[in-house]
């Protein structure tokens, strides 16, 4: 089974990819330990809830739900759950199982996070885009009204286990957005994995576990690799943002509701490609083959109506705009990608223009 290792200051842990890993979870447990909170959302447990009640039979627990959904992803509902939590005898010995998707990983571990000033988190992802990127790399938090993730902490969790079959109760739509986010690692770090992405589409699209796997594991080893070079994002994290500078400026443009995250990546990946063109950092023929790679994976809702101009203008509030300047992670060839600030405008907005028209 791949063991990746996860080196961060925090603490070095295992993501474990692997189907059937679900079922070894109390050996992951810490010994001695308290209570085990598994938080859940209504809609997952309904569909793999009981693969998980059975791998903790014998182990003191309680499922506890959190509503679900991105409009949910508030500050409220945790402290509704602290409540119930220490209700049901949680104390500082207590461990939080996160057992969702990216929502209920950035919700529980930023719950383990605050819960008596910190208890330890057991990232169990069952989204495909929560497998190769939310759950690893202990970012945590909630939504503000003024904008997304704007309170949480850095809480690496004790493991985190992927099991690829949980995946198959996964709504199709939702399947394919994180597959977006798997085509960004084979931008970003894996010239391999992009061709597997280009030449096993069907096989791809059908979770074939021998194609999958492989993939999810490549995913989770680039996301691991990556956040250990650099767990605060002062440098080398910055590539995992490839797409998603674009690609947040058209979730607040649209009101967080007409895409998913991983289609406004896609759109991104397709507006980063066109810049790094339009910039002769990669030539026409690859900017082609990397956005007909992102549209075979589609298809991404029409967005043929929005302004460019006002896609522009949201770029200079995304969190990461640094003291004003907006930094792009662009490809200069499939595998490698560069971070560049300093771009005009004009240009911005005609990648933005060609994407929006993809
Ligand atoms: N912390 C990080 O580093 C990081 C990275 C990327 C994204 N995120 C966050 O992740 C969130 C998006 O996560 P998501 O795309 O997983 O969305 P999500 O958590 O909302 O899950 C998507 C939908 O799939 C359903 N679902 C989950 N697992 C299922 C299963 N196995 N079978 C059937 N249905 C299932 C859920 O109920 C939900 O309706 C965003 O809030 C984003 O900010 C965090």
């Amino acid at each position: 089974m791949p063991a990746i290792e996860v080196r961060t200051p925090q603490r070095n842990y295992a993501a474990l990819v692997a189907r059937g890993v679900l079922d070894e979870l109390p050996r992951h447990l810490p010994r001695g330990h308290g209570r085990v909170f598994v938080v859940s959302t209504a809609d997952v447990w309904r569909h793999q809830g009981e693969r998980l009640a059975r791998a903790l039979d014998g182990v003191d627990h309680a499922v506890l739900h959190l509503p679900g959904g991105e409009e949910q992803k508030r500050l409220a509902p945790l402290e509704a759950l602290a409540e119930r939590m220490v209700h049901l005898g949680g104390d500082r010995s207590s461990i939080v199982v996160a057992f969702g998707g990216g929502v209920v990983n950035d919700m529980a571990g930023f719950l383990a996070a605050i819960f008596m000033r910190g208890i330890p988190v057991l990232q169990v992802p069952t989204t495909l885009l929560a497998q190769v990127d939310a759950a690893i790399g202990g970012k945590t938090g909630v939504n503000l009204v003024a904008g997304k993730n704007l309170i949480g902490s850095f809480h690496q969790p004790l493991a985190v286990l992927v099991d690829p079959s949980l995946l198959a109760t996964l709504p199709e739509r939702e399947y394919r957005a994180g597959l977006f986010e798997v085509i960004k690692y084979g931008v970003i770090r894996s010239p391999e994995m992009f061709e597997i992405l280009r030449s096993a589409r069907a096989r791809v699209f059908a979770q074939d576990p021998e194609v999958v796997d492989g993939l999810i594991a490549d995913s989770v080893r680039i996301k691991a690799e990556v956040v250990s070079a650099d767990e605060r994002e002062s440098g080398l994290r910055r590539i995992l943002n490839y797409g998603h500078t674009f690609g947040h400026a058209l979730e607040a443009e649209t009101g967080y509701a007409r895409l998913l995250h991983g289609e406004a990546v896609g759109f991104g990946m397709n507006a980063a490609a066109f810049l790094a063109e339009q910039l002769g950092l990669i030539p026409a023929q690859t900017a082609e083959v990397m956005i007909e790679t992102v549209l075979a994976y589609g298809p991404i809702p029409r967005l043929a109506e929005l302004d460019a101009g006002r896609l522009v203008s949201r770029l200079a509030h995304d969190k990461k705009t640094i003291q004003g300047h907006v930094h792009f992670v662009l490809p200069v060839r499939i595998g490698e990608v560069v971070v560049r600030s300093g771009v005009a405008e004009a240009e911005v907005r005609r990648a933005m223009e060609r994407a929006l028209a993809c």
